[in-house]
């Protein structure tokens, strides 16, 4: 089964064909990062109208590089939020159009399911996104690699953190969340009081290679011995204390001090968190990371020490599947839709919503 998903829920049009959840034949994504950098973060009016402009090209283009025509696409998926309404909207509006048009079911995703599912994507595209000669052979060896559950995924965006607990497909129990920032909001802000630019977790990263992670020791915010939830506010404010105290005097060296102190702090915290899952439910199979902050090198070698041995260590296969994209949209709903065909029909009436809730 193919799927076209097409996700806006941000700063990045994107669109992409998947088959059968796991097989990635296009991911186009236009970024939108040259323009918010200017700003410092993304402006919702400013994004949309830029969704607006890039909406058609891109599906197009996922179409071709996916050797699809229409009649090979047998669903449509859609993010239906949460994230900016008005970006949200452009998606939201073409999937309703083309599901009118061209009489195919449309399914409705929830932004972080679909990052879930970003951990079951097998990538078969070359470096320009076409998909390569060889990838139904290239297939089957990772075919039999799906993930097994039960699974603690740990989904970690610039809007929200979470620990799920994934015991079947689309069956989640979340355990812990965000509190307050997230931490790749956490990485954005600090990122900007360093003055290192948008978006803030690859300057950060990069910057930090050279910095002495033990440098400043920032609060690990555990919110007691049993919490599952995450707080980043405390730490943000932390830096920015380190950060007025040497105004006028900051040095490359002590950006990269204070850039590798906070990557550590925040990369302690989430692995502590995962620790705790992992005894809390001993049986386990794997753990998973997902969103932007997955992409974070410290976060990927440090948190294999915190987690036992028997248990299998996922995060996305490339890092475009870390980041918003559209192929984690066209997967999630294919696992929907196998579980009830029935209910995903043609229709016309999907619309933004914000709520965190997963549905
Ligand atoms: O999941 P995502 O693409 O968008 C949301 O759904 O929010 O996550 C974006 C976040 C940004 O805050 C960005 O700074 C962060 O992911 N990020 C990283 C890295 N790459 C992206 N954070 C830390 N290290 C990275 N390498
Ligand atoms: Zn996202």
């Amino acid at each position: 089964m193919k799927i076209l998903g097409i996700e806006t829920s941000c700063d990045e049009t994107a669109c992409a064909v998947v088959e059968d959840g796991r097989k990635v034949l296009s991911n186009v994504i236009a970024s939108q990062v040259d323009i918010h950098s200017k700003t410092g973060g993304v402006v919702p009016e400013v994004a949309a109208r830029e969704h607006v402009l890039k909406m058609l090209p891109v599906l197009d283009e996922s179409l071709k590089k996916a050797g699809c025509d229409w009649d090979d696409i047998d669903a449509l998926a859609i993010t239906k939020g949460p994230g900016l309404v008005s970006s949200l909207i452009v998606g939201t509006e073409t999937a309703n159009v083309i599901s009118y048009l061209k009489n195919k079911p449309l399914i409705p995703v929830h932004h972080i399911v679909g990052h879930i599912y970003s951990n079951w994507l097998v990538n078969l595209t070359n470096d320009n996104g076409v998909v390569k000669k060889y990838a139904r052979a290239d297939f089957s060896a990772d075919e039999s690699d799906e993930p097994l559950f039960p699974i603690a995924i740990l989904t970690i965006s610039g809007g929200h953190n979470e620990i799920i607990l994934m015991k079947d497909h689309n069956d989640f129990e979340v355990l812990g969340e965000s509190r307050d920032d997230a931490a790749g909001e956490a990485f954005d802000k600090v990122a900007r009081m360093l003055g290192l630019g948008y978006p803030g977790g690859p300057a950060i990263s990069k910057i930090a290679e050279k910095g002495n992670s033990e440098k400043f020791n920032f609060p690990v915010v555990l919110l007691g011995k049993d919490s599952f939830d995450f707080s980043f506010s405390g730490l943000k404010t932390a830096v920015l204390t380190e950060v007025k105290k040497h105004e006028g005097k900051m040095t490359e060296q002590l950006k990269a001090d204070l850039a590798a102190s906070f990557e550590m702090t925040v990369v302690k915290t989430l692995a502590t968190k995962l620790e705790r899952v992992v005894k809390k439910f001993p049986d386990l199979t794997e753990v998973h990371l997902a969103g932007g902050v997955s992409a974070n090198r410290k976060l990927r070698e440090v948190i294999r020490d915190y987690i036992p041995g028997n248990i299998t260590l996922r995060y996305p296969q490339t890092i475009i599947y870390c980041t918003d994209n559209a192929a984690m949209i066209a997967g999630a709903a294919y696992f929907l839709y196998q579980q009830d065909p029935a209910r995903f029909k043609p229709r016309t009436n999907i619309v933004p919503t914000t709520s965190f809730e997963l549905w």
